[in-house]
Formats: structure tokens, C-alpha cells, sequence
């Protein structure tokens, strides 16, 4: 992906122009030129530092792909997007299919081979790291097999059900020296940095509740996401849930004490819509909500003491132009648009860069686990009607 400096635009709104933020009489005006100018720095030192990294090599990871899967048509041409990356071989159990979603997500990609079994890609020598988008319920198999025979994975999200399996992959993991992420693209858009940095600036207090909230209405050819139950890696917690959870946990040091999650199911056992509370102690709570019979929403909102962030758009499309919003108690009230960037490239780019640098992944096995555990407790809560102890 093209190394181009990460551009901001700030607007300073009237105080009326973001909804529910009034202005006391007393308001100062807030100036946000200083963080936009260090948010730019420190991206484009992140992005020179992955370049030199890059050139010190001039090298690229080998990448195969694990299943013909729909999310193939985002990944792919990721993956040959990259930099640090270059997409060798692509398998599928049904005979064909590697080839079809070859020609139809890369179709100048001739050379990439195919494979009709995943079996093959994983004996494939010149292949360095796999990504696996498999079914939720295959995820924490394959990644075992991918790393027996020595491969890197990158999982797309969920990377397994239970937190055991998750122990399983780490100790397989250290016993074959091969890295493991899950595959939660979003936390590469720069768009998150520029939160944190936000929060990091003092500028809304100390952050006393999140709320996550990802819906969109499940098109009649989707349905099969629900054919499942959840116990088997079906419905929205598993699909959308773990991405409003991992994004809800991302803001708070703290670890989580308790869950209690409300849930409504279809007859597959599966849930088409889930809300919940984690609870992280002294009253700092995260709200998720996500389903797939609502209006769509892809977002976040920090509360803190002295105001609040919103991040307008999670699941940003290449193209699509970044939009985060902050006001204060004092009257500053700001939107800043951020320069597009495609997150699954960004994604691809940082794990071939830990691999070809022998860095360890952003994303660990624990931030994994930790995930898995909420999620688990958050079914057991909505399952049960009781209000599941962490600790
Ligand atoms: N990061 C993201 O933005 C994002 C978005 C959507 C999904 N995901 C995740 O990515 C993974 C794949 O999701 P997906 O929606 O892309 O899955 P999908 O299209 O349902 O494919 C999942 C697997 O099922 C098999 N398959 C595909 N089409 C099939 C068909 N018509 N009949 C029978 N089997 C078929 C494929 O394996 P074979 O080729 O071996 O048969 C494929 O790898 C999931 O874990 C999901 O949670 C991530």
C-alpha cells in the first residue's frame, strides 16, 4: 500500500453542530491544531519506520489462503496490495472453487496457484503464512494444522470458541516458532491511533463508559450465518458481537470483573441481536449492542470526565473518509476527517512486517483469549439470566 503522509482536516464546529452538546455561557474556545500536527508525526513515523524495515529486506512474505470464502474479495487483493506481501496459493475443499474465486477477486493474478485441498496449500513449501477464513467453528483446527507444518497464521476473527483452544494454538505456536494474530483488520486503520491519542491528551478525562454498537439488517442470501447455533460458531455474537467487544475493551486498562448480556434467539439456537455490560469496576462500564435486524451502525463512543469521543465508522471500506468527533465539558466541539486507508492491507502489511523483522504481532494470543473469554461469559450470561463473575 502506498506510503503517503496521513492528511487531517479539522473543523471546529459551533458548539450546536453535534448533537446533545450544549455550550455554557463561560465555554472557551479549543484549539486541536497541536494534536492534529503530533497525530500526523507519529503516523508518519510508523509508516517510514515499516518502509525502512521493508527496504533493509527487500523481502516478501509468502502467502497462501485457506478456503474460498466471500471475504476473500477484500483480502486478496489486500494481500497483492501489500508491500511486504505476495499472494502464492489459494485452496478450497470444493473442487474448483480456488480457481473461481481466484478468477473473480484477482483475475490478473494467474500465477497464484490453486489448490483442491487444504491439505496441499499446507504442504506447499514456498508458502510462508496462511490466512484462514474458513467457518468459525474450523478456525482453531486449521490454525493447529497450518501450524504444524510450520506456517504463520493470520485468523480472521473469531479465532477460536473457547478460550482453551486459544492455549492450544499459543503452545503449538511456541513449540513450532510461528506467529499467530486474529484477524480484527479495523485496529489497523489509523483512525483508532487518533483516539487513543485523543484520550491519550487528557483531553476528555479519565474514560468512565464505551458504548459499541454494530448492526445492519442480514440480506436473505446471508442467512446461513444464522444456520448455526452459537455453541457451533453461529449468529451475531461470533460474527459482528466480537468486534463490538474487542472494540469496547480496547479503551480500558483495567481487567473485567463481570458480564450480563440479554439476547434474542432464532430456532438454529443461533442470536440475531445481543446487548450487554462489561463491567470493569468502579463504575466503568462498556455497553455492547450489535444485531442483524437493524438499520446499520459501525461505531463507538467514549464517555469520560470531562467529555467524549465518537468513532463514526468501524468498519471503514478503502475510499470511505474517516470521521471522528470529540466535545468537551468546557465547550470544544470538533469533527475531523481523516485520510481513507484500507485497513486489510494495513493488516497484511504488519504481520508480513513482524514476520520478515521477527517482531512480535500488535494483536497477542492473550488479547485473543481475553476476547474469547468475554464472549463466552456474555452467551453464558444471556443463556443463564445471571450476571457472569470474571474474577
Ligand atoms: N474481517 C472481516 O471484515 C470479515 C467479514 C466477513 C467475515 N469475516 C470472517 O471471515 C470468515 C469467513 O467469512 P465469510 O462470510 O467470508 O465466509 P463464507 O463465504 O461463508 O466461507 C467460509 C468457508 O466456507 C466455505 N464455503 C464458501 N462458500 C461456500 C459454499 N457456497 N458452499 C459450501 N461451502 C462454502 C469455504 O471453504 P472451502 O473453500 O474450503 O469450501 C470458506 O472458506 C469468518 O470467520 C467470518 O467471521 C470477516
Amino acid at each position: 500500500m502506498a506510503t503517503q503522509p496521513i492528511l487531517i482536516q479539522t473543523i471546529k464546529h459551533p458548539p450546536s453542530s453535534i448533537q446533545g452538546v450544549g455550550r455554557r455561557p463561560d465555554a472557551k474556545n479549543y484549539n486541536s491544531s497541536t494534536i492534529a500536527v503530533d497525530r500526523i508525526e507519529s503516523l508518519q513515523k510508523y509508516q517510514n519506520d515499516l518502509k525502512a524495515n521493508q527496504m533493509n529486506t527487500n523481502k516478501k512474505l509468502r502467502w497462501g489462503i485457506l478456503g474460498a470464502a466471500r471475504i476473500n474479495e477484500r483480502l486478496m487483493p489486500a494481500i497483492i496490495e501489500a508491500e511486504n506481501a505476495q499472494l502464492v496459493a489459494i485452496a478450497s475443499r470444493r473442487p474448483g472453487a480456488a480457481a473461481q474465486t481466484l478468477a473473480q477477486y484477482a483475475p490478473q493474478q494467474q500465477q497464484v496457484r490453486t489448490y483442491d485441498t487444504l491439505e496441499a496449500l499446507l504442504d506447499d513449501p514456498e508458502i510462508d503464512a496462511v490466512y484462514l477464513p474458513l467457518a468459525n467453528h474450523q478456525h482453531a483446527e486449521w490454525t493447529l494444522r497450518a501450524i504444524e507444518q510450520g506456517k504463520h497464521v493470520l485468523c480472521e476473527k473469531p479465532m477460536a470458541l473457547t478460550v482453551a483452544d486459544i492455549d492450544a494454538i499459543e503452545a503449538a505456536a511456541r513449540w513450532h516458532k510461528v506467529s499467530v494474530m486474529e484477524g480484527f483488520m479495523y485496529r489497523f486503520h489509523p483512525q483508532h491511533a487518533r483516539v487513543r491519542e485523543l484520550i491519550d491528551s487528557g483531553i476528555i478525562g479519565e474514560v468512565r463508559s464505551v458504548r459499541s454498537s454494530f448492526s445492519f439488517m442480514m440480506r436473505p442470501a446471508r442467512i446461513y450465518r444464522l444456520a448455526e447455533s452459537v455453541e457451533n460458531g453461529g449468529g451475531a455474537m461470533w460474527d459482528i458481537g466480537c468486534y463490538a467487544i474487542h472494540s469496547a475493551r480496547m479503551f480500558f486498562d483495567e481487567a473485567p470483573v463481570a458480564v450480563t448480556a440479554i439476547a434474542k434467539y432464532i430456532d438454529s439456537g443461533a442470536d440475531a441481536a445481543t446487548s450487554g455490560i462489561i463491567d470493569f469496576g468502579d463504575g466503568k462500564y462498556a455497553h455492547f449492542d450489535f444485531s442483524f435486524e437493524r438499520a446499520r451502525r459501525c461505531e463507538y463512543e467514549i464517555i469520560g470526565t470531562q467529555g467524549g469521543i465518537k468513532c463514526h465508522n468501524v468498519w471503514s471500506m478503502p475510499g470511505d473518509v474517516p470521521v471522528i468527533s470529540w466535545w468537551t465539558e468546557d465547550g470544544g466541539n470538533v469533527e475531523e476527517r481523516l485520510s481513507p486507508a484500507n485497513h486489510f492491507c494495513l493488516e497484511i502489511e504488519h504481520f508480513s512486517d513482524c514476520i520478515l523483522n521477527g517482531n512480535a504481532p500488535a494483536l497477542t494470543l492473550n488479547d485473543a483469549k481475553a476476547n474469547c473469554q468475554i464472549i463466552v461469559a456474555a452467551l453464558q450470561s444471556a443463556a443463564s439470566g445471571q450476571r457472569i463473575k470474571l474474577v
